[in-house]
């Protein structure tokens, strides 16, 4: 059994947390939630994130076993088959993404042959299933609120909670996305709180408040002492209120309907048209203006 090294990698445009953990004995490692560049104004895609990542774990020597996402993005694209391809190494996600293939099957209206069965990735990961990356174990939990797919890895003392907790001076993630529930995400972060004291909380995002230093972890402790959301340990109505209100106010992510078309096909384009060309659509009008 070992503790993994973590390595961040930070997305500015979309205030994304990126990671590769290794265990440090045998150097076998996976990435967590890599990026796919989009440039919504060129509708173009790239790969400068993905080649950071792939830069890093070429130069420190490591094997890269798994690339995992623990949701299926509202902001971002997923470089996890653009990654799979390059590393040869197997992706993974929560067997519910099923579930989020469905209902956004329907929003895009997609043809009746689109797969909903999770096919796109090679393997879904059910609650509590466990697996080890080198001599690190992994257990993964459910973790539903912010979509109703979203799993936290928890790798040694390492748990990789993506949008559950925020840093704890921005508190917890938005609930608001079709499938979300701030219920259900109050529950999700009671049962992260609930890990020892000293684990490595990683979040999924980070967006520089204050103007200070984006930054990715810091302890359950921490969390439990000043997490401006969770410090006074408040019961779930009163949480669901406050991040209800919250979410009520906030603008769409920008990139939301371009992402979720290419997250539910594990980070891969629309089949091209008859031009060789692939393109995105957009629901119109099915979501109000904010
Ligand atoms: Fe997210």
């Amino acid at each position: 059994m070992s503790n993994p090294t973590v390595k961040p990698f930070w997305d500015a445009p979309t205030g994304s947390w990126q990671y590769v953990f290794h265990d440090p004995q045998t150097m076998k490692g996976a990435i967590i939630d890599p990026v796919l560049d989009f440039d919504p104004l060129a509708g173009a895609t790239s790969t400068a994130n993905a080649e950071r990542i792939l830069t890093y774990v070429k130069s420190t020597g490591i094997e890269v076993v798994w690339i995992l996402d623990t949701h299926p993005h509202a902001d971002h694209f997923s470089a996890a088959h653009w990654l799979s391809k390059e590393l040869d190494a197997p992706t993974a996600i929560g067997a519910k993404v099923t579930g989020v293939q469905q209902l956004w099957a329907e929003i895009y209206n997609l043809p009746d042959d689109f797969p909903v069965d999770g096919s796109q990735w090679d393997q879904l990961l059910e609650d509590g299933a466990e697996f080890m990356v080198g001599e690190v174990p992994v257990r993964v939990m459910f973790s539903p609120g912010h979509t109703l797919a979203s799993i936290t890895f928890v790798a040694g003392d390492a748990a990789f909670v993506h949008d559950t907790l925020m840093m704890p001076d921005s508190g917890s993630s938005r609930a608001d996305f079709p499938g979300g529930s701030s219920e259900a995400l109050y529950q999700s972060i009671q049962d992260i709180l609930a890990l020892p004291d000293a684990t490595r909380v990683y979040v999924g995002h980070d967006y520089s408040p204050n103007g200070r230093d984006p930054a990715c972890v810091a302890t359950v402790a921490e969390h439990k002492i000043s997490n401006i959301h969770f410090h006074d340990d408040p019961d779930k109505a009163t949480y669901c209120a406050l991040r209800d209100k919250r979410d009520s106010t906030l603008p769409l992510p920008k990139l939301m309907l371009a992402a979720l078309q290419v997250n539910i096909r594990g980070g891969r384009l629309p089949a091209p048209e008859d031009n060789g060309r692939a393109y995105l659509k957009l629901p119109m009008n099915y979501f109000l203006s904010r």
